[in-house]
């Protein structure tokens, strides 16, 4: 069913304490701003998320192939990539409330730019802390992004290292040894998921801004003078693969960056946007970087990043272009857009079909309200969940094992004997389960069982011995 509303940001992170997908990090003692955890289910979800992502972008592609790069690097590599020194937000405080912002976003929420001086930042006139009103705001002023630590025992200038606020460098610092040993020719890619970190001034909106959070990253190389081609081609791979998880195309936006706001060795970049409950926000960017990123890691390692192309006998720097995905940003996307509410027949059927229920409305007579995740089955945390009827009646109970043990070492299976069957549908709605599997009495007599669809939730019955097949269809 298509989704005509937005439920608001504290509804979703209910629903995801409640139920099991993301929790305050450290929540025992209070959490810790900007960091979360996934529970049992958020970290099937963000599983199925980069696993969609690596099968697309480098099992299903001859030309790119995987890194998994250390999180902290040698400290050069964050110097000859321009973070050291130049990876920082300008921000404000206010003096009166102590509260501190990014100073772009605090002038942009305004209507303002902020104005770039010739050593730094300035407010535009009229800039009024957001939270109590005051003007008496510090002057915008360089707060370094990078998480700083040490390596060794001695805690010195010498021993200073990073964690790295993107994985993208991993890849441009082993660039020579996997072109050395890959057998690949340009145009050829090389990808990597992993964690990044970043002192974000301000982590906001759930989980979408976070100080630790993970990117699944290509960089793809190419030869010079073929950028747009390719950043064009990339742009519409990208696009294509978050309709394959299951994105409304209208639930998606194209950010074509202005000239005038691209870096000096950028020529292009789009972003891939979601309209979250509050606003169209970034999840994926792709830059055409043109060789800024190899040619300054040739220049500071004094390594040659130089490619040499035996058909046309050059040999050049090659370019790249950068899809640059967040996996929580996705995840949490994917979270907005599968959520619903409904207005369903009690009962859980009689083959009536739920409609979307009237946001702050009680359901009408004969129907109840229920919450549907309405994961793509693909992408869903749990595929299956197996029901038998009864819990105390051991032949039912017996069955339905046999069931989840076929099941369970293909898809993540969740087992549920506890409460009505009604109920226990409900609790997998939430979650966004997909299938529900039931083995009741006449189980025992012809072994065939229903399979209840989350969304129609139509039942129809099968063999069991006919269920991985058919679910294998349904799920591929
Ligand atoms: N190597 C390029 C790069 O890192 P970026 O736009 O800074 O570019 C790429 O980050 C992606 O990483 C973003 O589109 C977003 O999905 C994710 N990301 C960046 N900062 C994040 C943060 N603080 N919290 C969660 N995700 C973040």
């Amino acid at each position: 069913m298509k989704q005509t509303y937005k439920p608001s940001m504290d509804t979703i992170a209910s629903l995801c304490k409640r139920r099991g997908f993301i929790f305050q990090s450290s929540d025992i003692y209070g959490g810790i701003n900007g960091f979360w955890d996934y529970g049992p289910l958020g970290c099937e979800l963000k599983r199925n998320i980069r696993d969609a992502w690596w099968k697309n972008v480098v099992q299903s592609r001859e030309n790119v192939v995987g890194l998994d790069a250390s999180i902290i690097m040698h400290p050069k590599v964050w110097e000859a990539s321009g973070h050291v020194g130049g990876f920082s937000d300008p921000m404000v405080d206010c003096r009166s409330c102590k509260k501190r912002y990014k100073a772009d976003a605090l002038c942009e929420e305004q209507g303002k730019n902020l104005v770039r001086t010739a050593t730094g930042y300035a407010l535009p006139d009229g800039i009024k802390c957001s939270t109590c009103g005051s003007k008496d705001l510090t002057e915008p002023r360089a707060f370094d992004l990078m998480f700083k630590t040490h390596v060794g025992p001695v805690e010195d200038d010498s021993s200073v290292a990073y964690l790295r606020p993107e994985t993208a460098q991993g890849i441009f610092a082993q660039f020579a040894n996997v072109l050395a040993t890959a057998r690949q020719k340009v145009p050829f890619g090389i990808a990597q998921i992993g964690k990044a970190f970043r002192n974000e001034i301000n982590p906001r909106n759930y989980t979408f801004r976070s100080r630790e959070f993970e990117q699944m990253e290509l960089e793809f190389f190419i030869k010079p003078g073929t950028d747009k081609e390719w950043h064009d081609f990339w742009v519409k791979e990208r696009l294509a693969w978050y309709e394959q998880i299951g994105f409304p195309p209208e639930s998606l936006r194209l950010d074509v960056h202005p000239q005038e706001k691209l870096a000096h060795y950028a020529s292009a970049c789009v972003d891939i946007q979601y309209e979250f409950p509050f606003g169209a926000q970034e999840l994926e960017g792709i830059a055409a970087r043109g060789d800024f990123d190899l040619t300054q890691h040739q220049k500071f390692s004094g390594k040659s990043m130089e490619y040499f192309d035996q058909e046309t006998n050059e040999r050049f720097v090659p370019h790249v272009i950068e899809p640059s995905a967040g996996v929580d940003r996705i995840a949490l996307a994917i979270i907005c857009n599968a959520y619903r509410e409904e207005w369903v027949p009690k009962g859980d059927g009689n083959n009536k079909a739920p409609v979307e229920a009237e946001p702050g409305k009680q359901a009408p007579e004969g129907y109840e309200t229920r919450t549907v995740m309405q994961f793509d089955p693909k992408i869903a945390p749990v595929k299956v969940a197996v029901f038998p009827l009864l819990k105390n009646k051991p032949e039912l109970v017996e069955k339905a094992r046999s069931v989840f043990s076929k099941l369970s070492p293909i898809w993540p299976c969740f087992w549920d004997q506890v409460g009505a069957i009604g109920r226990r549908y409900r609790r997998q709605d939430e979650i966004g389960t997909p299938f529900g599997v039931t083995i009741d009495f006449q189980t025992v007599e012809d072994d065939t069982v229903t399979l209840r669809d989350r969304d129609s939730m139509q039942q129809t019955r099968l063999a069991i011995n006919d269920l991985p097949e058919k679910l294998r269809e349904i799920l591929a």
